[in-house]
């Protein structure tokens, strides 16, 4: 039997400490200049094998290439010529920390790796963590001036989470996420050059156009085979993470919160503590990679998984600003009779938002669109059987406000640059604590005073002229605003328990593991146009589990894109995550009415799997694309798939269903037709598509107990 060794562990005399999770091993080595350097990253070796590897330190080809390796945060000293992950200033302008032999810690499935500087009063704390459920590794990073009142401040160009460092493989391909409003999400797949990549938001949010989120292989992964590094950071504000591929074949990235150009100062006994950054190995392909975060996801980040999500309507796209009592009253009506759970009143409620010009800020509801407030509207959607949502935009503000006219100072500006207006608001600056106190306060009394069970929390744009009158480190704001939102959301959350929040900035800018650790869900992308859908469900899926995926059925037309497509089509795409309703059901006919109360119920029949099962996204040849999603048990299965165009004389061939046991029988849940487990992996099954574009199905299958 070999001996079960520890989930984390240091051996003081190798230098080496060993992080351990079901399917890998994470090994690093504190070499005798102090620094701690990657050593191994894959499947689990024992530690005979762990010291048969090479020392961190590559032979040195060359004077210029004395110290070439890859650091767990590298410290701008010595000979490293990489992008460093910590970058400081000491008062008397020295640049970059030289570390003296480490010290650890280990506490739990936790390990901190204490490093302190030779000279200067700075510590740093490499801090890990695993569990026993999970592959995922968290990394973080706390850097504290340990001096006293004589010492002066020291400066922090850049402060990373962590470090990261591949294997020598023959060849690496970078898998990442980019897009833009209505867009988002889209997956690129493609060979890593020898160069810095910088994948970066400067905007004080996410970002539509890039995530924080990149998987590497050597170029031959599929979704089922090849090993492949994920790694994500829980962050969402401004954020960079620099890939680097060296000319002799390393490929390390170092990563964290922050943008370039931007410093933040401690003083004597001050910390910084950064986000997590998080990582996982797989040998199993990227569908097992994003299996393995779905599951980390729901574990251990959302604040509660195991709820079923509603299926919700919005009044969105139905009545945009032009919303009041009686309209609202009506489109609740129809959404509780085709099976709706939840009532969500979008922008336009309140102040004199009329329009995009005027009224963010002033939280309090429209007096000639609701007379007598919202607590109406509230009990008739309550009586409904419906849980009651509202729309709100904390963070920012019209000039055309009441707020604006009391507080112009609140605002993230430079008095002596013009400020730009994006979609006429500007972003309130959270940083400071009377604003973080203003906000809760007014969404606190807003939830208490209205019955109200669900906030979808926007943003609708991002920083700029991002400065801080007055403030001597301004570019704190960077760090401390994202913070007050994140503490905004748990002291709700902590005081009303049933409230759930849903993230969203203009869609899916601002979805990361550090805003879903106290939202339930994400409004994914304001496209709802279904074919647009699949390819930003595709890559949404990469990373985030489906129940965390906002999808809603709208009108066809699409508003965005203007294509029109079946109903059935729609529900089948967004049935895929959370599903819920956003056309303007006051203008479906009655036919149309009753096929979504019908396609709501099949999707209620399937929740539990989509929501909480286990997802094998699938493709076939003709343009057909399917996600499957499994019981943890295989009981169950549900199969989503999707035909958007059609070309002559092609019929999909049968779709093979992988995640299906060969030695069990199936039955489908819909006609009662039994099925071989054996022939569904190895020869699929027929997909008896409708004819035409827009074809879809679903596949409910049951596991047969004879
Ligand atoms: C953003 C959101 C939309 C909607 C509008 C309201 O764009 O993503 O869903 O709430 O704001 O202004």
């Amino acid at each position: 039997m070999p001996a079960v060794l520890p989930p984390v562990s240091f051996d003081p005399a190798r230098g080496v400490a060993e992080l351990r999770t079901p399917n890998s091993l994470y090994a690093l080595r504190v070499d005798a200049d102090g620094s701690p350097r990657h050593l191994y990253w894959g499947p689990p070796l024992d530690r005979a094998a762990l010291d048969t590897l090479p020392a961190p330190h590559s032979p040195a080809r060359s004077s210029f290439e004395a110290e070439a390796a890859a650091d767990e945060l590298a410290p701008q000293s010595g000979a490293r010529f990489g992008p460093a992950g910590l970058q400081v200033r000491f008062a008397d302008g020295t640049r970059g920390a030289q570390w003296r032999p480490a010290d650890h810690r280990i506490t739990g499935g936790e390990l901190r790796i204490l490093l302190t500087d030779r000279h200067f009063p700075l510590a740093a704390e490499l801090c890990y963590r695993v569990r026993p459920d999970s592959d995922v590794i968290e990394r973080w990073t706390e850097l504290r001036h340990t001096g006293g009142p004589g010492d002066g401040p020291i400066t922090v160009d850049r402060l990373d989470s962590a470090s990261w460092a591949l294997p020598p493989l023959s060849d690496y391909r970078i898998s990442h996420l980019v897009g833009g409003w209505n867009s988002e999400f889209q997956l690129l797949r493609d060979r890593l050059p020898v160069a810095e990549t910088v994948l970066t938001s400067r905007r004080g949010l996410t970002g539509h156009h890039a995530g924080p989120w990149l998987a590497l292989d050597d170029g031959s992964a599929t979704e089922e085979h090849g090993e492949v590094w994920s790694t994500t950071l829980a962050w969402s504000g401004s954020w960079r993470i620099t890939v680097h591929r060296d000319p002799v074949g390393r490929t390390t990235w170092t990563g964290g919160f922050g943008h370039e150009g931007l410093s933040w100062t401690l003083h004597p006994g001050e910390r910084l503590t950064t986000p997590i950054f998080a990582g996982l190995h797989t040998s199993h392909g990227f569908g097992a990679a994003s299996r393995a975060w779905h599951d980390h996801v729901r574990t251990h980040v959302l604040p509660d998984a195991a709820h079923d999500r509603p299926v919700v309507y919005n009044s969105w796209e139905a009545t945009h600003f032009d919303v009041d009592h009686r309209g609202q009253l009506l489109l609740a009506r129809r959404a509780a009779a085709l099976g709706a759970e939840l009532f969500v009143l979008d922008d336009g409620w309140f102040g004199a938002r009329r329009h995009d010009r005027a009224g963010l800020g002033d939280w309090t509801p429209h007096p000639g669109a609701f007379p007598d407030g919202l607590r109406p509207l509230a009990d008739e959607v309550h009586r409904l059987g419906m849980a009651f949502g509202l729309w709100v935009e904390p963070e920012m503000v019209n000039r055309d406000s009441d707020l604006y006219r009391a507080h112009p100072d609140w605002v993230v500006h430079s008095p002596t640059r013009t400020a730009t207006e994006l979609r006429h608001q500007l972003v309130l600056n959270f940083a400071r604590p009377e604003v973080e106190a203003w906000a809760l306060r007014t969404l606190d009394r807003l939830v208490r005073d209205n019955g109200v069970d669900w906030l979808k929390w926007d943003a609708n744009r991002a920083f700029t002229e991002a400065a801080w009158p007055g403030r001597p480190d301004p570019d704190r704001l960077w760090i401390d605003h994202t913070r007050a939102v994140y503490r905004i959301m748990d002291r709700l959350r902590a005081d009303h328990p049933h409230l759930r929040i849903e993230a969203c900035a203009g869609g899916g800018g601002r979805v990361d593991l550090g805003i879903l650790a106290r939202t339930d869900q994400a409004w994914t992308s304001d496209n709802t146009d279904p074919v647009d859908r699949i390819a930003i469900q595709h890559g949404y899926s990469q990373l985030f589990p489906a129940a965390t995926m906002a999808a809603w059925i709208t009108d066809s037309p699409n508003g965005a894109t203007g294509r029109a497509t079946p109903l059935r089509f729609r529900a089948h795409v967004a049935m895929a995550g959370v599903l819920g309703l956003g056309g303007d059901l006051t203008a479906w006919s009655e036919d149309e009415l009753a096929e979504a109360a019908d396609l709501v119920a099949r999707y209620k029949r399937i929740r539990p799997l989509v929501q909480r099962g286990r997802q094998y996204r699938l493709s076939a040849p003709d343009g057909v694309t399917a996600v499957h999603y499994a019981a943890a048990d295989g009981a169950e299965h549900a199969v989503l798939v999707w035909r958007p165009a059609t070309r002559f004389g092609h019929q999909p061939p049968a779709l093979r269903l992988p995640a299906l046991d060969a030695h069990t029988d199936y039955l489908d849940a819909d006609t009662g037709r039994r099925y071989s487990g054996a022939v569904l992996r190895h020869r699929g099954i027929d997909l008896d598509l409708p004819s035409g574009d827009y074809a879809s199905r679903l596949i409910h299958l049951r596991r047969h107990r004879p």
